[in-house]
């Protein structure tokens, strides 16, 4: 488990001191997948550098597994690190050293025999699906299968946690999910704690158990991914997970709602219910909805009659049949 208690971090820039991280508290739990969003320069690789010690935070306390890691040596430190691997969106392979010798790195460095890092290492490049290329280089690799390289060695020491910095932030989509889907599989099948750094929801979405918005050097929201996706509470976490409402040409004057699904029936037609009810007409501007066990999630905008008693009706219906929906400005 990791706990980050009353975190801040400060620079001290040519400028004067710079503020990167302020008052972080974050619990991550032990197997989770934990993802941390955020816009460029929220603080997000900082916050996960003061994880590791890579960088010390300012003020506060990193406990992992019972041992506050600020108070630690270097020594000490060095050691606990083997229980943290951690990959970024530069790969930061050896280009001299082939596919295998690049996995056996880390272990080369904390004293495992040759024969048995080399054991170990195809074992690694089994799991992440690149043992027919072991001796390969890694300019003879596409970014999706450097990435999957950097994965086997991040988990050649077998850590307890896993830290992926933007790590996916340089593939297409096609190959961001078969990293991500790598990821899932490894946390499924070693129990390692994942932690994702980024700034696409979507990477989030596919992946996470739990999120924290990290905005301006503050966590302005934290909770289980489909809560905090269906209903963003922070106005970044609105821009980040909704940004496909913005810029939609509005012809109309009439009042817009925006209603949350929050798990629904599917089976039941809200909207077409809502228009027959209502003898209404409304306008879908916008729509994100998807549906999981037959439930329905996400948002829909929707544009109302310009005419007050044909919108109350609506809000009324709408409040009659407990369908959550903010006015929107
Ligand atoms: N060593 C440093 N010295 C001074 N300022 C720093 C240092 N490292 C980071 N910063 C500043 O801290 C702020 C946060 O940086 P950070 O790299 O944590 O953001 P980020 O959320 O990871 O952004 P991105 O999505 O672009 O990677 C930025 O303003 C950055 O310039
Ligand atoms: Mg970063």
């Amino acid at each position: 488990m990791i706990e980050i208690t009353g975190l801040n971090k400060t620079f001290q820039t040519a400028n004067g001191p710079l503020e990167v991280l302020r008052d972080i508290n974050l619990t991550i739990e032990d197997g989770e997948i934990f993802g941390i969003i955020g816009l460029s320069g929220a603080g997000k690789s900082t916050l996960v550098r003061c994880i590791n010690q890579l960088e010390r935070p300012t003020t506060g306390s990193v406990v992992i597994d019972g041992k506050d890691m600020t108070k630690l040596s270097d020594r000490e430190l060095l050691e606990e690190r083997r229980s943290i691997g951690m990959i970024f969106q530069s790969f930061n392979l050896l280009e001299q050293r082939n596919v295998l010798k690049n996995v056996c790195f880390p272990m080369e460095i904390s004293g495992i025999g040759k024969k048995e890092a080399e054991k170990r290492a195809m074992e690694l490049l089994d799991m992440v699906k690149l043992s027919d290329r072991a001796k390969s280089y890694p300019s003879q690799l596409s970014g999706g299968q450097k990435q999957r390289v950097a994965i086997a060695r991040a988990m050649a020491t077998r850590p307890r946690y896993l830290l992926c910095d933007e790590a996916t932030s340089a593939l297409d989509t096609a190959t961001t999910q078969s990293i991500l889907d790598i990821l899932r599989e490894i946390n499924e099948k070693t129990g390692v704690t994942v932690i994702v750094i980024t700034h696409e929801m979507k990477v989030i979405d596919q992946i996470c158990d739990r999120v924290a918005v990290l905005d301006r050097s503050r966590i302005v929201e934290i909770g289980e991914v489909s809560k905090v996706f269906t209903n963003p509470q922070s106005d970044i976490a609105k821009e980040l997970i909704l940004p496909q409402a913005k810029g939609i040409d509005i012809i109309d004057e009439g009042e817009r709602i925006r209603i949350v699904f929050n798990g629904e029936d599917s089976s039941r037609p809200v909207i077409s219910n809502l228009v027959l009810e209502c003898r209404v007409p409304v306008n879908i501007l916008f729509a994100d909805t998807k549906v999981l066990d037959g439930k329905v999630y996400g948002h829909m905008l929707l544009q109302l009659p310009d005419r007050d008693r044909q919108a109350e009706r609506v809000r009324n219906y709408l409040d009659s049949i407990g369908i959550d929906y903010t006015r929107e400005d």
